[in-house]
């Protein structure tokens, strides 16, 4: 019985929770390992759309044990928002169905003040960043100054914590003209949600390692995409945390062999928010089309996705560095009624080929897709719950994508709604 991480391969916004929601049914124990909220993953059900940003997208099931992990950051007013909210939809959360790690670090208000006093600074270069803090607490947390949730637990430690984040903090807002911190109303503050935030912390990588040994299926749940990856990336048009499938096991204290089917979800063409390197960006009514059909706006700042076609250099490529053993491959009925579709098989620069993105941003600005052209179809493909509902060039679409990709399809998604999913491979029974 293997356990699953699902991780999104292009630049985020593939449908990752919707999946995580539908193969939750299958799974004990759905946990975070990265990213914050930053992410904005919406599930459809019946009648009912949740939007989440923190809480692993299993939490809307009953009995199930969602976990936040210490690879996340944590702001802990966005997280009791979201509860709240989630509250008010009648879903019911305490510690016996959310977990987090005591040593996740916190996303302060300090640092969303920064990110977006950093992104007001670059102006053309901003990077576009959801303003939510997600850099500046990663950097905290490397600079090993970060307030985490057991520091709450201590007045005499959150004290000398707050000594070291604030020295640092107060010198980097002189320089970009911002007044020092209030110490006085960040501790008041802190103190006060602490009991709030401490009654769900625990040793998570303890918890999770006797749910391994008792055999409960745990599924992980990436956020962000990995073209968004700190590392592998369009650096530094990227976040600030490891999006790869890896992270799963360090984002949660879990050894590496706790994983054993990697799920990308994949989008069946392309979007990207904030700013850096598109290459099968359309401007033209053929963008347009898909933004519209797609409702391509994001769930977090509203901000318009760009779009594009299906980009396989780049699916190939993270599938590769997260060793992705099947695809979802989501919002395929987006592309229904088109005459032509276009799929990027490779890349040109300088009169060169490329089979891969060049880490260099010189070459990647000069990037120019090769495309083929594929017939579109005129069905609509909208909620088909089998192969057998699909027109013939809308599975020739899919079948190309796999051998470009080098990966098979395990799951199909052809709605938002939950069970509009096509089962191909069950990614828990490898
Ligand atoms: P995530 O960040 O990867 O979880 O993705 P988002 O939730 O931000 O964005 C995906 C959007 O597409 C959401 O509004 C989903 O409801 C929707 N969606 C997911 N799968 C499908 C699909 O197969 N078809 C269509 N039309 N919409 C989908
Ligand atoms: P989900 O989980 C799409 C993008 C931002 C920006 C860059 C850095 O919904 O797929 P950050 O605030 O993380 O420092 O911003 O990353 N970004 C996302 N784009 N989906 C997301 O999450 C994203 N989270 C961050 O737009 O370009
Ligand atoms: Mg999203």
């Amino acid at each position: 019985m293997a356990n699953v991480v699902v991780v999104g391969a292009q630049w985020g916004d593939e449908g990752k929770g919707k999946i995580v929601d539908w193969l939750s049914e299958r799974a004990d124990v759905i946990a975070r390992f990265q990213g914050g909220h930053n992410a904005g993953h919406t599930l459809v059900i019946g009648n009912t759309v949740y939007k989440l940003s923190l809480l692993p997208s299993g939490i809307v099931r009953k009995g199930k044990m969602a976990v936040i992990g210490n690879g996340v950051v944590l702001d802990p007013w966005a997280l009791f928002a979201e509860i709240d909210k989630l509250t008010a939809q009648g879903v019911e959360i305490g510690p016996d169905n959310l977990m987090i790690a005591e040593n996740t670090p916190l996303i302060l208000p300090l640092h969303q003040d920064l990110d977006q006093l950093r992104e007001e600074a670059a102006g053309a270069s901003k990077i576009g960043t959801t303003g939510r803090g997600i850099g500046p607490a990663y950097e905290d947390k490397v600079g090993r100054r970060t307030i985490r949730v057991a520091d709450l637990g201590d007045e005499e430690t959150l004290d000398s914590r707050l000594d070291r984040l604030l020295a640092h903090h107060d010198a980097l807002r002189q320089g970009l003209g911002a007044t020092p911190i209030d110490r006085a109303e960040l501790r008041a503050k802190l103190l006060e949600i602490a009991p709030k935030l401490l009654q769900f912390a625990q040793p998570a990588w303890k918890v999770m390692n006797d749910y391994r040994r008792a055999g409960k299926r745990i599924l992980f749940e990436g956020a962000q995409g990995s073209l968004l990856d700190i590392d592998f990336g369009t650096y530094p048009y990227v976040t600030s945390s490891t999006t790869m499938s890896g992270m799963a096991a360090t984002g949660t204290g879990m050894g590496p062999s706790a994983i054993g089917f990697v799920l990308g979800i994949v989008k069946a063409y392309t979007t990207r928010v904030g700013s850096g390197p598109f290459p099968t960006e359309l401007d033209d009514a053929d963008g347009q089309r898909l933004g519209e059909r797609g409702h391509e706006f994001g769930t977090v700042t509203g901000r318009k996705r760009r779009c594009g076609w299906f980009d396989a250099v780049l699916v190939r490529q993270t599938c590769a560095i997260s060793g992705v053993n099947g695809i979802a491959l989501t919002k395929l009925d987006v592309l229904d009624g088109f005459e032509t579709l276009k799929i990027c098989t490779g890349y040109e620069i300088d009169g060169q080929h490329f089979d891969h993105l060049p880490t260099a941003a010189a070459l990647q600005d000069k990037v120019r897709p090769v495309y083929e052209e594929m017939p579109g179809w005129q069905q609509s493909t909208q909620g088909a719950r089998s192969w057998a509902d699909l027109p013939a060039e809308a599975i020739k679409y899919v079948r190309r994508i796999e051998e470009l990709i080098q990966c098979p399809v395990a799951l199909l998604s052809t709605s938002p709604e939950r069970d509009d999913t096509i089962l191909v491979t069950d990614p828990f029974a490898d």
